[in-house]
């Protein structure tokens, strides 16, 4: 009898399908999967797909920007639920008011957004280019900076630029605490501690390395000899642990005690191994989105994936 991975496999070829996973996956997922990283890593691979079928084992806003650049190709996500507070923390027509009373602003958005904030963009970035995407902007052109706060003040003080904030913010990176962390790192005076830019900036005071989720897995492939508290989502850990099996890795603390003493997107863990199974068989639930508002957001994620390169 076949396991569920190697269902998943089989059906996987008889169907042209591809499956991009994000870091933040279960980890029978990611080993599944055909790709898994970052959000800019898994934007790439979606604009040079040449299967029938892609399934993005994510959340929402990424499967629809794998559909955005891939119209005539099906986008499946094993549980249309898969949300982001991120993305929800920006209503479009909110957002239209703010972009509509500054017209001289440049618009840069955090990828972490629905398909009609984009399509009200000029650029989207991701944690991995947000710094560089900014840089690029004249520095006489003022910017509004959307959805994430903490990002956007991090990208404020790494680049010298005031930018107009939206007020948005992820769950999972604002769940860390401080007082826990400090406690955990007196705890381990010699671990060194990474953190995720969607986190407060409190937290990343004490980081030696802010980056994205591929960028923090580079740090630590980097220095294999050291020994890392890793202040993002726990489902991190699955492949950074897989690049350095003689490293030391703690999750951060969450404020809130739960089951993982760490903290964890319930979003991300929506999708199931049987979910990604049924919806690869069934070949639903696949993203729609309109063709007015595709062809809109579609502009600034061509012009993100054009400074990325
Ligand atoms: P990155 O993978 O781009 O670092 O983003 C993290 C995240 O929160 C995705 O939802
Ligand atoms: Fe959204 Fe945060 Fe979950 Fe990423 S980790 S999908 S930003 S809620």
């Amino acid at each position: 009898m076949m396991n569920l991975s190697q269902k998943i496999t089989e059906l996987k070829k008889e169907k042209n399908a591809v499956i991009l996973a994000h870091y933040y996956q279960v980890p029978e997922i990611q080993d599944v999967a055909d790709y898994v990283g970052d959000s800019l890593g898994l934007s790439q691979k979606a604009a040079e797909i040449d299967a029938d079928i892609i399934v993005f084992a994510g959340v929402h806003f990424m499967a629809e920007t794998a559909k955005i650049l891939n119209p005539s190709k099906k986008v499946l996500l094993p549980d249309l639920m898969a949300g982001c507070s991120l993305a929800d923390s920006c209503p479009p027509e909110a957002f239209r008011k703010l972009v509509e009373a500054h017209p001289n602003h440049t618009v840069i958005t955090y990828v972490n957004c629905s398909a009609e904030v984009k399509a009200l963009s000029d650029i989207i970035c991701t944690s991995s280019n947000a710094e560089k995407i900014v840089n690029s902007v004249p520095k006489d052109v003022p910017i509004i900076f959307a959805p994430d706060k903490n990002l956007g003040k991090y990208i404020q003080k790494k680049t010298g630029r005031e930018m107009l904030l939206w007020d948005g913010a992820c769950i999972v990176h604002e769940a860390f605490s401080i007082d826990k962390l400090l406690k955990l790192y007196e705890e381990h005076p010699d671990a060194k501690i990474i953190a995720h830019p969607e986190s407060e900036s409190h937290i990343l005071k004490t980081a030696v390395y802010i980056g994205s989720t591929a960028g923090m897995i580079k740090y630590v492939k980097d220095h294999p000899t050291e020994k890392f508290i890793v202040a993002t989502e726990a489902g991190i850990l699955h492949k950074m642990q897989q690049e350095v099996p003689q490293t030391v890795l703690i999750p951060a603390p969450a404020e809130e005690d739960n089951t993982c003493a760490c903290s964890e997107c319930g979003f991300m863990k929506m999708n199931t191994m049987q979910k990604l199974y049924d919806c690869l068989h069934n070949e639903t639930p696949q993203i729609e989105i309109s063709e007015e508002i595709r062809k809109k957001a579609i502009l600034p994620i061509e012009q993100m994936l054009q400074l990325s390169k």
